[in-house]
């Protein structure tokens, strides 16, 4: 069982408002209605929107999270926002518009709503430590890349504004896998199975439902203090080239070849510098209910396989 000792009164899960409601977003939903939490989400995807019509949210808005037009759209009211825009696409443009004039427009809104909590799905790439040590919330981040350098203003956005007087928590994500997103083991299935780099650095991952436990476990909580970080990955971080080897054998293929020559587009975006650090999640796990189902990559993806 995890500590709850510094968790206060689990708050009751009345109304959440999910923006950017994707591959997170969508899961986050599917609980919170199990939990007969009223849900609304904002996505700009129609088709998404439809997805989410039909799952039972009581409003779904198509709109940009960055033009404000949706704040007098919205009919209900909610106690709780979860912020998990994404970019997807559209590159660095794409990041600005979505991450940080999406934020600027949610706390426009919230300015007026007073909702009691906006939580921010943000990265683990803010942290660009490079020593294969373990590190925490109060770890430097200087990201290596604009793309992170946008995440990280993102947070700083939400954290700093004098406006909105509710609580405020960032979810520093993992890569993120589960059912429908498996980049690894696409690629080592896959005929040309030479991966980028050279393998040695450690991958931060967590499972999609692990995601939303977490996130759930952070609106929960009710934690002390009013604003705060949390990183959520599972907690057997390993190096790239030993989750691809466990995988390969698993399927009963040859392990997988890497070619430090070959940059992925991450790869390049950051020199050829790729992060090394194990990402502890002890935090989220110490202060609030959460309880991953995968914590470690072997459940999760044995799974997937
Ligand atoms: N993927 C990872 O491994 C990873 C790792 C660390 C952190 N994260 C963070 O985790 C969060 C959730 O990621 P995810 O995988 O669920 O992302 P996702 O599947 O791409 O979902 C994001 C959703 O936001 C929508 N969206 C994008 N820009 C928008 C805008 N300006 N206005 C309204 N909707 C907009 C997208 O619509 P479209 O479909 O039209 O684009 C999509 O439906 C994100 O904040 C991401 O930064 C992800």
């Amino acid at each position: 069982m995890s500590d709850t000792s510094n968790a206060i009164d689990a708050a009751n899960l009345e109304s959440v408002l999910i923006t950017g409601c994707g591959y997170i977003g969508t899961a986050l939903a599917e609980h919170l209605l199990q939990k007969r939490v009223k849900v609304g989400a904002l996505t700009r995807n129609r088709m998404q929107a439809a997805r989410l019509i039909k799952l039972g949210l009581s409003e779904v808005l198509v709109d940009d999270l960055d033009s404000d037009q949706w704040h007098e759209r919205l009919r209900n009211s909610y106690k709780m926002v979860v912020n998990c825009v994404s970019s997807a696409g559209g590159g660095l443009v794409g990041y600005q518009k979505s991450y940080l004039e999406g934020q600027r427009s949610l706390l426009k809104w919230a300015c007026g709503a007073q909702p009691d909590v906006i939580c921010y799905t943000s990265s683990t790439s803010v942290y660009p430590q490079n020593t294969g040590d373990w590190v925490d919330e109060t770890a430097t981040t200087e990201p290596m890349t604009e793309r992170s350098s946008i995440l990280l203003q993102a947070e700083q956005l939400l954290l700093q504004d004098k406006a909105f007087m509710g609580k405020k928590y960032v979810v520093r994500l993992g890569g993120i896998y589960g059912p429908g997103r498996h980049y690894l083991i696409d690629r080592i299935k896959g005929e040309e199975a030479v991966l980028p780099g050279g393998g040695e650095h450690h991958m931060n991952l967590v499972h999609q439902e692990d995601a939303v436990r977490g996130i759930i476990a952070v609106l929960e909580a009710s934690l002390v203090n009013k604003s705060d970080i949390f990183n959520l990955c599972d907690a057997e971080p390993s190096t790239q080239g030993e989750i691809a080897n466990w995988i390969a054998s698993r399927l009963q293929l040859p392990c997988p070849k890497f070619d430090p020559m070959k940059k992925s587009p991450r790869m390049q975006r950051s020199n050829g510098s790729t992060p090394d650090r194990k990402i502890s999640s002890k935090k989220i796990t110490n202060l609030t209910k959460y309880l991953p189902k995968y914590p470690s990559y072997k459940t999760g993806y044995l799974e997937l396989l």
